[in-house]
Formats: C-alpha cells, sequence, structure tokens
C-alpha cells in the first residue's frame, strides 16, 4: 500500500513564543512527526563551535540540514525552531510565525531565568519582526503566515487551524 502524501510544517518565531507548546500538541491532533532542531541538534551533537557572547554551542546548519533531509522528503513533519532561513525552501509547504506581544513575552522569557542581555535581545528580536522578515525572505510570502500566541484561547483557535489546514491538504493531495 503506498503511504499517503503529508505535508511538512514550519513553526517558527523569537524564543518563548510558544512553538514548542503548539507544535507537541499539534502533532498529538494530526499525527504528524514533531521535531525540534534545538533537541535534535543536542541529541546527535550537531554543533560547530561556541558562541561565547551568548554562551551557547552554535549548530552546525549542513549537519542539521543532512540529518533530516530523507525524512522531509517523507513528508509529515512539523519542524520547531527559532529560526528559518537555514532550511531549504522545498522542505515547506506552510510556515507559521507565531507572534506574541512585548510585555507577555518579557514576562515569560523573565521567568525562565535569562539574563538581561538575552531578555532584551530576545525582546528586540520580537520588537523587529526579525524572524517574520526571515521567513518572508526565504519562502513564497503566500505560505508565511503569522499567529498571535498570547493567550491559551490563542493557541486552541491556532490549533484548529492548523489542523483544518492539514486535513485539507492530506485531502487534496492523496
Ligand atoms: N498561547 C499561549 N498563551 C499563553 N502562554 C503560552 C502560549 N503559548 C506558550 N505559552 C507559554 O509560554 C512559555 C514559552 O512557550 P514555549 O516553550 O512553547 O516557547 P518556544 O517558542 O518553544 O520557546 P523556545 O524558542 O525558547 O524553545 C511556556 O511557559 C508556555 O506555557
Ligand atoms: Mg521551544
Amino acid at each position: 500500500m503506498k503511504t499517503k502524501k503529508r505535508p511538512n510544517i514550519l513553526l517558527t518565531g523569537t524564543p518563548g513564543v510558544g512553538k514548542t507548546t503548539l507544535g507537541k500538541e499539534l502533532a498529538q491532533r494530526t499525527g504528524l512527526c514533531y521535531i525540534n532542531i534545538g533537541d535534535l541538534a543536542q541529541e546527535g551533537q550537531l554543533y560547530d563551535g561556541y558562541d561565547e557572547e551568548y554562551q551557547c554551542p552554535i549548530l552546525d546548519e549542513d549537519r542539521v540540514v543532512d540529518e533530516l533531509d530523507e525524512k522531509m522528503t517523507d513528508g509529515g513533519v512539523i519542524v520547531d525552531y527559532h529560526g528559518c532561513d537555514l532550511f531549504p525552501e522545498r522542505w515547506f509547504h506552510i510556515v507559521f510565525v507565531l507572534r506574541t506581544d512585548n510585555s507577555q513575552l518579557f514576562t515569560r522569557l523573565e521567568s525562565r531565568g535569562y539574563s538581561v542581555k538575552k531578555l532584551q535581545d530576545n525582546v528586540q528580536c520580537e520588537i523587529f519582526q526579525t524572524i517574520y522578515e526571515e521567513a518572508m525572505e526565504a519562502y513564497k510570502e503566500e505560505i508565511v503566515h503569522q499567529l498571535s500566541s498570547n493567550t491559551p484561547e490563542d493557541l486552541e483557535h491556532n490549533l484548529e487551524q492548523i489542523v483544518q489546514w492539514t486535513e485539507q491538504w492530506i485531502k487534496d493531495h492523496n
């Protein structure tokens, strides 16, 4: 039996906007496979050096892409990462950029115990819509969508919309 074609979905946005919360629940509801790039890199030690300023390892983007390429070609994957221009454009059928109000984001990141610099950099990243612009450059504009991610109601609404989109995509492509 030929397996059904399924879409690949990218969830991106500034750290703390709720990508992982949305992605994991979405995987539950759709049966798609959830992949967190941070965890994948950690497990495979897919790093290339260390960033002294941010005190974190630097992602080896080429190895991440190599590691995932076959799986992405098969389809049915939800990718979660706070960046988006490292992935091949052909991987994704739709891209969601989650957006959170500044004060809300500040509170979320503060509760993680982030340093003042990391807090300021991340909130500024959100204010400047850095990831949204990165997504609009890296992918066709018509597949890039912004989602409000401020409240539990937003989360539920986003889940319902994406589940519906996924079901429709599967119908249209099989
Ligand atoms: N829609 C929402 N409404 C209220 N709180 C939310 C919402 N989405 C996520 N949160 C909360 O915000 C915090 C950050 O969420 P999450 O860890 O999913 O963000 P993230 O985008 O994956 O961050 P990172 O890029 O650092 O991994 C969590 O405490 C989560 O419970
Ligand atoms: Mg996360």
